[in-house]
């Protein structure tokens, strides 16, 4: 690179590059391309292999300023990890809404569809630590800093639209109880051990929740490919002072798809950074991840007509019973300069909010509003977070606090405080119609009392809901996930409490994951259900209820109808070795990039393949290094001797079977059928077509509509028909057949 240019122009091309936010983080870039190397007070460096000592065998001498100043710096390199979603990703973006919704709240950002409002999203999984693998079976934070005008807005939500508890006193218990355990800190990110569920099978309130995290929405197949949730009830506020109700959604153009558990412990070990890279490399490949903001809304007047209590976090509303109105579009097409100065040092906070926008007493979001800045306050060092440069907002700030570690504004003037006249009374306070923030005047006359609404009680039925609500498919995952999580756990009696609580959401599931467990659900389940009674209180008062139900299925809830009618950026591996069809292998990557998807060439080794035609085929990867659980989908192509040699390939054989065992798209033309059958895959008779390598006769697995052959000639065709198959996701049909191929 020549002197003096700068390395950002050396990768991808830079998106929002006309954002006010990027504007203002241009000035803190920078890059040592060409530059001479100094010490952190702007001395060049003559030599950095050397200490200063005393002859070249002798001690360091103390006076060597330059090794003091660069071990000291390295050693105060870390910083404590987030408490909760400690790992994470995030990238920059914009959002845009589709139309002014100046009619439900004042918030200016929601009111310009002209405007675009840059934005800085992080995605975490909750309760490993910052090194811990992508595919734990967790929640997915989502949370989206909008850097408005009118200063940021932090939707700070999850994947998942309800949570584990109702009140934030809760909350350090759930953490303590998923995190390892304290005497031995075993297991890192994982739920499946004694204090999560002795925890969980003591608190009926968490069962809904429960529901969604034993479903595959809890292992997505990619950050890009989820929903998120605002999860608290929010409210919008217009400019005349009325407030509704809202809830935030975010609906992935890609739809909602999930991984396999079998997949995600798998992906665990081959690439541990799986979505992280997944995100990234979209980015950098010019696919930018896009949602839809959706809004909830509910008029104030509306609040009690529900089953359900608003304000209780462990309780969604249906969309049968409030449509989601889709607003305005998110888009992240730009990845972060550095991983630390932007996704480790963002702070997202509930409150930080923009006129337009409240605040509800759901008291989960109440103990938020707390929590954030109080923990950054350690993990940041101080209180002047908000000057680090991905935590500014692009809206002025003035105010009186003062001083504080690193603090790098300079406020110029006498006064330091208000009302003063030395500053001629500056900053000022901003009137209503200047957007001076104004809580909304919500009227409260009540008791203080240690007490939750009575609706907060029904713990079950929309546990039963989103039970009702899901495929066959997704309650068989939902059943394993249970089995499996509940088999981690030694202690019997949880296991025993947990099923007497399945069996209050559906005494099939209940029957189904004891049947795993090898033991009988409890015939009669030992009251008080709810442990989680105050002393001096009648446990009856706190046993679980339920509340007639104006719904028994949500079609929103399951995965199965969503969006499935794209390929686009979905990965695709072509297996191959010497000999192999090399215009099959081109056509094929051909017609995947027309659809959007992605291919790589996977072989024996690395380095260029010898085409049957003498051609050159580069690889991408070796076998040794991926899995088929790294991808969407794989083709086989033609070429006798690279068929062959892949039949004789353990790991290319696996890697067939695991694509079969996961429900992936298979695809196979002229002799790379051969290898489908060395795997196992096909059946036997009748044949539809002739088997091109000679081998006899095979045609894909009955009814398997994912599973595509053909000729050499029918190349087109099949890439079509496979294609259509890798937009469905998956093809669950074939899922009990798949269990039993040994993979
Ligand atoms: C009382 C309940 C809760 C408490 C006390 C709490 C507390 C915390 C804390 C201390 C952090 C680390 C923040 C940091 O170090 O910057 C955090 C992060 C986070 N929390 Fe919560 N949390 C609660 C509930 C929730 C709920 C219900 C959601 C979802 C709606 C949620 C979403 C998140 C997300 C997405 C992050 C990661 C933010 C980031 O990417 O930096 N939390 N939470």
């Amino acid at each position: 690179m020549a002197k003096g240019e700068s390395r950002k122009n050396a990768r991808a091309p830079k998106r929002s590059g006309s954002s006010p936010k990027q504007a203002a983080l241009e000035q803190f870039r920078v890059s040592a391309d060409g530059e001479h190397l100094t010490t952190d007070q702007g001395l060049r460096i003559n030599d950095d292999q050397n200490s200063l000592k005393a002859g070249d065998r002798g001690p360091s001498l103390l006076e060597d300023f330059i090794l003091r100043e660069k071990i000291t710096h390295f050693d105060h390199e870390r910083i404590p990890e987030r408490v909760v979603h400690a790992r994470g990703a995030g990238a920059h973006g914009h959002f845009q809404v589709y139309q002014s919704l100046s009619r439900y709240t004042k918030a200016k950002f929601l009111q310009d569809p002209a405007l675009r409002t840059p934005v800085f999203v992080r995605f975490s999984t909750v309760a490993g630590s910052r090194g811990s693998t992508d595919l734990a079976r967790d929640v997915r934070g989502f949370a989206v800093k909008f850097y408005t005008q009118e200063g940021n807005f932090d939707l700070v939500g999850n994947n998942i639209p309800v949570f584990f508890i109702q009140d934030a006193v809760k909350f350090p218990d759930l953490i303590h109880a998923v995190k390892p355990e304290p005497h031995n800190e075993m297991p890192q990110a994982a739920s499946a051990h004694d204090t999560f569920w002795d925890f969980i099978s003591l608190m009926p309130e968490s069962m809904h929740m429960i529901m969604w995290v034993m479903s595959d929405r809890a292992i997505p197949r990619s950050l890009r490919m989820m929903e998120g949730f605002g999860v608290h009830t929010f409210r919008l506020v217009d400019e005349r002072g009325t407030s509704r109700f809202v809830k935030f959604h975010w609906k992935p153009a890609l739809g909602v798809h999930s991984v396999l558990w079998d997949e995600a412990l798998k992906i665990s070990g081959k690439d541990p950074d799986f979505q992280r890279r997944d995100l990234w490399e979209a980015i950098e490949s010019g696919a930018f991840p896009e949602w839809e903001l959706g809004l909830q809304i509910i008029e104030e007047k509306d609040e009690h007509t529900f089953e359900f209590d608003l304000l209780d976090p462990t309780k969604l509303v249906p969309e049968e019973l409030v449509p989601v109105k889709r607003v305005g579009r998110l888009v992240l097409d730009r990845n972060p300069d550095n991983f630390f100065a932007e996704t480790e040092q963002v702070a997202f906070h509930p409150g930080h909010l923009v006129s337009g926008i409240d605040f509800t007493n759901d008291p989960l979001l109440q103990g938020r509003l707390f929590s954030y800045t109080d923990t950054q306050l350690i993990r940041l060092g101080g209180p002047n977070f908000h000057e680090i440069p991905i935590n500014r907002p692009v809206a002025p700030v003035h105010n009186n606090q003062r001083d504080g570690h690193m603090r790098q504004t300079l406020d110029v003037g006498q006064s330091s405080y208000h009302p003063n006249s030395l500053g001629g009374g500056c900053p000022m306070q901003a009137g209503r119609r200047l957007g001076g923030f104004v809580s909304y005047p919500e009227a409260i006359d009540a008791e203080k009392q240690r007490a939750r609404g009575e609706k907060f009680f029904d713990h079950f039925s929309q546990a039963t809901l989103f039970w009702n609500s899901q495929s066959a498919t997704e309650q068989g995952h939902i059943v394993q996930a249970l089995r499996f999580e509940l088999g981690k756990v030694d202690g019997l009696a949880i296991r025993e409490r947990m099923l007497g609580m399945l069996a209050q959401v559906d005494k099939d599931l209940a029957g189904r994951v004891s049947e795993g467990l090898g033991m009988a659900v409890p015939a009669r389940v030992d009251g008080p259900l709810n442990l989680s009674v105050p002393a001096d209180r009648d446990p009856k008062e706190f046993q679980p209820r339920r509340f007639k139900q104006r719904i028994e299925r949500s079609r929103a809830l399951s995965m199965a109808d969503t969006v499935k009618d794209t390929a686009k950026t979905r990965k695709v591996a072509i297996l191959a070795a010497d000999g192999v069809d090399g215009t099959a292998v081109a056509g094929m990557q051909r017609l995947l990039k027309a659809a959007g998807a992605q291919s790589k060439v996977i072989a024996p080794r690395l380095g260029a393949l010898t085409g049957a035609r003498g051609q050159a085929v580069p690889v991408d990867w070796s076998l040794l290094t991926v899995g088929s659980v790294l991808f969407d989908a794989v083709y086989v192509p033609g070429g006798d001797k690279s068929a062959e040699a892949l039949a004789a390939e353990a790991s290319a054989v696996l890697f067939v079977r695991e694509a079969f065992k996961h429900c992936k798209a298979i695809a196979a033309s002229g002799a790379g059928v051969g290898l489908l059958a060395a795997a196992g895959i096909m059946e036997d008779s009748p044949a539809p077509a002739e088997s091109p390598s000679g081998r006899g006769k095979s045609s894909p697995a009955a009814n398997d509509d994912a599973i595509v052959v053909g000729t050499d000639a029918q190349l087109e065709s099949i890439a079509q028909a496979f294609i259509q198959a890798i937009a469905r996701h998956r093809n669950w049909s074939r899922e009990a057949k798949a269990q039993r191929v040994p993979a």
